[in-house]
């Protein structure tokens, strides 16, 4: 349970290690834009520090930090009702994510599943950092005392793992000082799955372009994208229960029961009889008719990258406050000498 005495805060964070994908919309941004209007203060994040565990074109990576600020602001993230930064312009992450790296044990990383995923066999050679990662990620969250954090399903494991770094610091030093945070993890599709194959997730990191939707995708790729997404012969069921064994059906009903904001039931009790053949092109105009707007705003919006810097410099500033305080309480409960 969560301290009532903390300030209802959420934190989140995407990594700009590319474009941004459906599955970053609806899985994250998308509940994002709803919790700036609900009873919290909001940060939003680009993990540059994150993005960097693997390697980033130094170029790429600076254009795709404010493709990715773009990225919010066009989906609705108000610089007004939220503090919008990129973490490396904020070192108290980093500085705290050092004390967390000395709280968090071995084990605990050792069993984390994108760790494992991400290192394939190659874990002898993939960066320190990778491996460190979610203690970094304990910080982007802690360092503000944040109480929710909005994400997909498959950050479930590192909020836990943020858990037990808060509950064994304040066990360690005797302190009641970090809060538990509470994942929040909502929705249709809390986990789109890739066009290609629905046994694995939509990535912005999946070498096959077609396997996801980008952000920045125009109209007639989207068609195309939808057009070619691998499904089955049969038609669609009428409830959801016939989805069950039927993952690339599934991901296409719960695309787009997430973009036009209904049940996975209500979408079935209108198309439930139809074949893909039919299906797929009313998923493309709706995909289109909800994703265009914001491609649209979003190259407008880095059509001006100064003033994308100076957003997230003010978020900075306004985000330092909050951090400052934290991270020299938690410097005086370990002891360091100010
Ligand atoms: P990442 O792009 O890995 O930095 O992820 C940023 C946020 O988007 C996290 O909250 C993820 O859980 C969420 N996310 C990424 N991919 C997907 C997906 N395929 N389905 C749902 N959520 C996703
Ligand atoms: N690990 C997250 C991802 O890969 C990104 C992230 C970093 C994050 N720090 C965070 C998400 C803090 C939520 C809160 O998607």
């Amino acid at each position: 349970m969560t301290t009532p005495a903390f300030t209802p805060r959420v934190f989140s964070g995407i990594q700009p290690s590319g474009g941004l994908t459906l599955g970053n919309y609806l899985g994250a941004i998308k509940r994002f834009v709803q919790m700036q209007d609900e009873a919290y203060e909001t940060i939003y994040c680009m993990v540059d520090l994150h993005a960097i565990t693997v390697w980033q074109d130094p170029a790429d990576l600076a254009r795709n930090t404010r493709e990715l600020a773009a990225g919010f602001i066009a989906s609705g993230i108000s610089p007004e009702k939220s503090i919008l930064i990129n973490q490396s312009q904020v070192p108290e992450h980093a500085q705290l994510g050092w004390i967390f790296s000395c709280v968090a044990r071995m084990g605990w990383m050792q069993r984390m599943t994108q760790f494992k995923d991400k290192a394939g066999k190659n874990t002898q050679n993939v960066s320190l950092g990778l491996f460190g990662y979610p203690a970094l990620m304990a910080a982007d969250i802690l360092i503000y005392h944040a109480t929710h954090v909005p994400v997909g399903e498959d950050q479930k494991q590192h909020l836990e793992l943020t858990r037990d770094i808060a509950t064994k610091f304040n066990h360690d030093y005797g302190v009641d000082f970090f809060p538990l945070t509470e994942p929040v993890i909502e929705g249709a599709a809390t986990r789109v799955m890739s066009l290609r194959d629905g046994s694995k997730k939509m990535s912005k990191s999946d070498p096959s372009d077609a396997s996801r939707i980008n952000m920045t995708d125009d109209a007639d790729t989207i068609a195309k994208k939808i057009r070619k997404a691998k499904t089955d012969p049969d038609a669609l069921p009428s409830e959801a229960a016939g989805l069950a064994d039927r993952p690339e059906a599934r991901n296409l009903i719960n695309i787009y029961a997430a973009l036009a904001e209904q049940t996975v039931d209500e979408v079935l009790a209108d198309v439930g009889g139809q074949q893909f053949g039919s299906f797929k092109p009313q998923l493309a105009e709706l995909a289109v008719e909800k994703l265009s707007p914001i491609s649209t705003e979003m190259a407008r919006l880095m059509a001006d990258p100064g003033e994308i810097d100076r957003i997230l410099s003010d978020g900075a500033e306004q985000a330092r406050a909050i951090a400052a305080p934290i991270l020299a309480r938690t410097y005086e409960i370990v002891g360091m000498v100010r």
